[in-house]
């Protein structure tokens, strides 16, 4: 029997401060949708703990999907639905409605046309008041960068140069263009930032 279920270190280390989170900004039923679901780690470890809710996976990735199956199928989760490829840039999203948008890091290791996308498919799919939450290393104006932060923005550009940490300000400023109030910011382990949207 094959295996595809990928683990990723980081994700294991953050899943439990992103979950605290979480708790305090998703609602109590209905679905969620990620974006970037990757291994699909995360999506079953919020799935276990918050159980009145819906989980929706998505990654552009074959090899993604397949992982994020996987781990749904081991842990024998029912509030978890089979992953759909959804690619964030895409014109129209395969999901019409959602109750809530999760993306953890992916908007500094994509290009930023996946960011544009994002924001354009959530605020498509969002009702009013709906959360869009974020979750990763940023820049912020006037606010030195962490030396390991930096770090990691050369290693990324050096993978990809459409890649990089963005400055919190220009994603909020894209979420506004796009109907989404302006964020709340919690401090999370390791200098990432969880950021919270909502639309208006
Ligand atoms: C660093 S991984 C993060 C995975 C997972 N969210 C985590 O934190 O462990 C980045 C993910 O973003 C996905 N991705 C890249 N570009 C994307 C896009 N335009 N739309 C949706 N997902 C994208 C990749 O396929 C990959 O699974």
């Amino acid at each position: 029997m094959t295996d595809d279920r990928q683990s990723a270190p980081a994700a294991l280390r953050n899943r439990d401060p992103i979950l605290d989170v979480l708790r305090t900004v998703l609602p109590d039923r209905g679905t969620a949708l990620e974006i970037a679901s990757g291994s699909g780690e995360h999506v079953v470890h919020f799935a276990r703990h918050l159980p009145k809710l819906r989980f929706q996976p998505s990654d552009p990735s074959d090899a993604a999907l397949r992982s994020i199956a996987a781990w749904i199928s081991a842990e024998g989760l029912d509030n978890i639905d089979p992953p759909l490829q959804l690619d964030a840039a895409m014109d129209s999203w395969p999901v019409k409605t959602a109750d809530a948008v999760i993306c953890i890091n992916m908007i500094h290791i994509s290009p930023w046309s996946s960011t544009e996308g994002l924001m354009r498919g959530a605020a498509a799919i969002l009702r009013p008041g709906a959360p869009l939450y974020l979750y990763g290393p940023y820049r912020r104006s006037g606010v030195p960068t962490a030396p390991s932060n930096e770090a990691f923005d050369q290693s990324l550009r050096g993978r990809d140069p459409a890649w990089g940490l963005r400055t919190l300000e220009d994603v909020a400023d894209l979420a506004a263009a796009n109907g989404f109030s302006s964020p709340e910011v919690v401090t999370m382990p390791a200098n990432n930032l969880s950021v919270i949207f909502r639309k208006m």
